[in-house]
């Protein structure tokens, strides 16, 4: 037994957007410091590549898509099946939707493919975890939101709402599960070096890097450290809260 109380080993811990970036460096963390990690993305062959690289076995890499409550329900129940229990969640899937458009152009289809993987699936995985949490009286929680939730970036309408909708979200969560042994706490990186920008506007990270006091981006091995503490028994009095990695772009 050790008293270190970031260590995972004998723990179950599902990384949800494994395949690739911030959820990528989380697996990889939480794995070295003694988690069984199953890893869950829609990315077939990033899956894949990480399974490799941390020799997982096959029942602990599963597909979903977060944008399906069915599919978010088979995944759960998948992990049960095969390991029993869920000590941790983190949930780091998402996409950024339209950038550098108006409001007046944003259209209904766009934003609601975003706030359905965002925020919907956020809130069905929650809902899905919590009742074999609750019945082992432990869990821990971290779903990644954005500083896009906290302030909002111009003519990122969908990305916000989701954002901000999550940060709200587990507020109400945290306070109704917080007798239970649950916590559940969002984190609102700035930009973190990972294939998420791609498609995202020039002017849109322009605007978001200059307002990163630091003046540089975050890299994903420092947003892993974060959700790493806020998903280990070392997280035990902070429920409902909205970690922050923004290079001092948020200091609230
Ligand atoms: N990179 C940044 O600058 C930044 C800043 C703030 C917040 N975030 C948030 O961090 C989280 C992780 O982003 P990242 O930077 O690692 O990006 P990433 O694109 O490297 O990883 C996101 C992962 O989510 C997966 N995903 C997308 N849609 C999915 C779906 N429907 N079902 C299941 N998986 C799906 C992708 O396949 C990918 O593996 C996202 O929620 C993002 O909004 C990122």
């Amino acid at each position: 037994m050790t008293s270190d109380l970031r260590d995972f080993s004998g723990q179950i811990v599902l990384v949800v957007g494994a395949a690739s970036g911030i959820g990528r460096a989380a697996a990889q963390l939480i794995a070295s410091r003694g988690a069984t990690v199953i890893i869950t993305d829609l990315d077939q062959p990033g899956l894949s590549s990480l399974q490799q690289e941390l020799n997982l076995k096959s029942n602990q890499v599963k597909n979903v898509d977060l944008g399906s409550q069915s599919s978010i329900q088979s995944l759960v129940a998948s992990v049960i099946s095969d390991h029993h229990q869920i000590d941790a969640l983190v949930n780091t899937g998402g996409i950024v939707g339209p950038t550098n458009t108006k409001l007046e152009d944003t259209d209904w289809a766009a934003f609601e493919k975003t706030v359905s993987i965002n925020l919907f699936g956020t809130i069905w995985l929650t809902q899905e975890v919590i009742p074999h949490m609750k019945s082992r009286k432990y869990g821990r929680i971290a779903h990644v939101a954005s500083i896009a939730g906290k302030e909002g970036n111009p003519g990122m309408h969908a990305y916000n709402t989701s954002k901000s909708g999550m940060i709200g979200f587990i507020k109400g969560v945290g306070k109704e599960v917080a007798t239970e042994g649950i916590t559940i706490n969002a984190f609102a990186p700035a930009v973190i070096r990972t294939p998420f920008n791609a498609g995202t506007s020039d002017e849109t990270l322009k605007y978001m890097l200059g307002r990163i006091p630091m003046g540089r981006v975050g890299e994903p091995e420092e947003a892993a450290e974060m959700l790493a503490f806020m998903v280990s028994k070392a997280c035990s009095f902070t429920t409902g809260f909205t970690f922050d990695a923004s290079g001092g772009r948020a200091t609230y």
